[in-house]
């Protein structure tokens, strides 16, 4: 299962790798396709690649990367252990906001690795991965607060970056981040809740599936 998923998200990332659909490619030294367990529970998006994540291909690996890690600490995970990518693949010149063009254009990648790594909580990064799941989203009024939608949670979370700039972000990031394991858990009960159990009769298994309480793969993203 999770080689099919490490082959299916390699051919992914080889497509990324040599992208060209939107300007920002150019100028650039590494697409920074993702990072992580292919079968996580978890799945970060950030926003877009820095510096240091466009020299090394590799996501959130310099300040904001950094406690990035630290938050992964306090729920007792590391980043190996979820999974890390962004809206856009490439580092945008001078960290300058992604385009909505920009966006659009690299959105299947993202749709793509979302579809594959299944995951039970989406936690966005910063106001344009929220904007994904959350259009009208106002990150300083729903952050922390998850929506359970498709047999999962979609959990938003203000940027590490911004919560390194402000000390009363950083509280409220922690926090958040603290009551991941009880979303996580949440997804869990609802998921195990909606599936017809060995033990139950035939009749009420088809009267549960009529109802669509199955445990068939859910369509992504689909109130979005
Ligand atoms: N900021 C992001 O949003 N993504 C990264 O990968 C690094 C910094």
């Amino acid at each position: 299962m999770s080689e099919a998923r490490t082959k299916k998200l390699t051919l992914i990332a080889e497509e990324i790798n040599v992208c060209t659909a939107c300007r920002l490619y150019e100028g650039t030294n590494k697409a920074v396709p993702g990072y992580g367990d292919p079968s996580a529970e978890i799945l970060f998006i950030g926003e877009a690649p820095g510096f240091y994540e466009d020299q090394q291909g590799l996501p959130f690996v310099g300040k904001s990367g950094r406690y990035l890690d630290y938050l992964l600490t306090l729920i007792g995970m590391k980043r190996e252990q979820v999974f890390i990518t962004n809206v856009v693949k490439h580092r945008p010149p001078d960290n300058r906001d992604p385009q909505s063009d920009e966006i659009i254009a690299c959105n299947h990648f993202l749709k793509r690795q979302f579809e594959i790594i299944d995951p039970l909580v989406v936690a966005t990064l910063g106001r344009f991965s929220m904007a994904q799941y959350f259009p009208n989203g106002k990150i300083s009024s729903i952050h922390g607060q998850p929506k359970y939608a498709d047999d999962r949670a979609y959990y938003p979370l203000f940027h590490p970056a911004a919560a390194l700039r402000n000390p009363n972000l950083r509280i409220d990031m922690e926090d958040d981040i603290k009551r991941i394991p009880d979303v996580l858990e949440e997804v869990k009960k609802r998921r195990a809740n909606a599936k017809p159990s060995a033990d139950m009769p035939e009749d009420a298994k088809e009267n549960a599936q009529d109802n669509g309480e199955t445990d068939e793969p859910p369509q992504q993203l689909r109130l979005f």
